[in-house]
């Protein structure tokens, strides 16, 4: 369906025309367009109006697109132009084809541990090059991180969009804040972005909502759900993460809870050293071949516990076979030992001496995760929480400190109300006091 748009069609400084809408976010409308001159493709975010209305507010959006365009990283949509049209501000941007993070998490759920560790991987790379370059994106969500060719078992390359409402590390267009909006996305908000502590703001509120992100790939739901923006808000502020399930590395766990500590200084430096970390989980799950399969995280589980019953099953039967055939023929023929059949029929998961039943297996096996129940299937869409698999939102924290005048937890699996559910808009509210 062709959606009317009086833009449509519209040549803007000369050479980039307005082809047809790709989205709407709470910022504006983007267009898919062509450069004239090259005939390239290219994306076209027209802003709204009124975030842009005085003059104060224009001449940040030029320093913002100035900035923005300074990134070069190939896991960066790059902003080519910028330009007003009368006095609507506009972005001209790579045209990034793909897989939003969002569509992939609503359709697969959890990823195994391995692939969210390439994409936190990725992007730990792209927030290295926005710290070089002093900016902060501010919005980092998986409706903002593109996957280019994607398929569940392929390589992953991604693209993050939107760094064109960054602000400047230590600028003083702190007044974003100070005229009482909310930058960001709740689900992915900093502690320091929802509780307006704007002097705290720097690379590590983007490691932040990178943790959150990084935790919604490791379980298929993200950390803190609420009926309310202003509850949702407030358990960014003061309560701690659910744990992590127990059959994933302590290491990936320790990592996750780290870039979600509520003080930034409490989580890594940098991303460089953010990085570091991650290299270290990948060394931990490529030890563990069951964590490092494609598929799910229950995949992962069940997957290793199918192989290590198939692998006892066939050394049991080439056993029962061998003891017949040695009844049979009694003298001559020395039979293969007992261990020389272990050996070859061993799945890669070391099992205790003397394990020789599945019962002795599964206590060995990596737990099952937590989300292996059957679920119905969604249908592929935008609009997450979709239970592909099922999603609990995460337990309420025993310990976690009651939140100021918040509404009270989530109780049990609720879905999360409709406009927060989208978690990938863009609120800006006012100021909460
Ligand atoms: N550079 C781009 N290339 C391709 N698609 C884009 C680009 N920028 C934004 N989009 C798409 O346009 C839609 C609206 O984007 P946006 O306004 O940024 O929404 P949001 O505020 O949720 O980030 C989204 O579906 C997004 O994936
Ligand atoms: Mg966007």
């Amino acid at each position: 369906m062709t959606v009317h748009d009086p833009l449509l069609g519209r040549v803007l400084k000369d050479q980039y025309r307005l082809d047809a809408v790709l989205g709407r976010g709470a910022m504006g409308i983007v267009y898919r367009g062509t450069q004239l001159d090259l005939g390239k493709p290219i994306a076209v975010k027209v802003l709204l109006q009124s975030s842009y209305a005085d003059p104060d507010a224009r001449a940040r959006f030029r320093r913002e697109a100035t900035l923005a365009s300074k990134l070069n990283h190939p896991g960066i949509g790059q902003v080519f132009d910028f330009g007003l049209e009368g006095e609507t501000p506009f972005l001209v941007m790579e045209y990034v084809e793909g897989k939003e993070l969002s569509e992939v998490l609503a359709e697969e759920g959890a990823l195994a541990p391995s692939r969210a560790l390439v994409i936190m991987r990725q992007l730990a790379s792209v927030l290295q090059e926005a710290q070089r370059n002093q900016l902060v994106h501010r919005d980092l969500k998986p409706s903002n991180i593109r996957l280019m060719r994607y398929t569940r078992t392929g390589p992953i390359f991604l693209k993050v969009l939107d760094f064109g409402i960054a602000k400047q590390v230590g600028g003083t267009d702190g007044k974003l804040t100070a005229t009482g909006a909310i930058i960001g996305t709740p689900l992915y908000m900093s502690p320091e972005q929802a509780g307006l502590d704007v002097k705290q703001i720097d690379c590590r509120a983007d490691q932040y909502a990178a943790g959150v992100i990084f935790f919604e790939l490791l379980t298929g739901h993200p950390p803190f759900m609420a009926e309310s923006m202003h509850a949702l808000l407030m358990h960014h502020v003061s309560r701690p993460p659910p744990p992590l399930p127990s059959h994933l590395p302590k290491a990936l766990r320790d990592v996750v809870m780290r870039m979600l500590a509520k003080q930034p200084d409490q989580r890594f430096a940098d991303p460089g050293a953010l990085d570091e970390a991650l290299a270290r989980c990948e060394e931990v799950c490529a030890g563990l071949p069951a964590l490092g399969s494609g598929g799910g995280a229950a995949a992962d589980s069940s997957g290793s516990l199918v192989k290590i019953l198939g692998a006892l099953g066939l050394s049991l039967l080439l056993g029962t076979a061998l003891l017949m055939a040695f009844r049979a023929q009694r003298s001559t023929a020395s039979p293969a030992t007992d261990s020389t059949l272990t050996t070859q029929s061993r799945p890669p998961v070391t099992l205790p001496k003397g394990s020789s039943s599945p019962t002795d297996a599964a206590a060995v096996a990596p737990p099952a995760a937590p989300t292996t129940a059957p679920s119905t299937p969604a249908p592929p869409t935008r609009q997450r929480p979709v239970p592909v698999k099922p999603r609990k939102p995460p337990p309420a924290a025993a310990t976690s400190p009651k939140p100021p005048a918040a509404s009270p937890p989530p109780s049990g699996p609720k879905p999360p109300n409709r406009a927060l559910d989208k978690d990938h808009e863009l609120y800006q509210v006012p100021v909460l006091h």
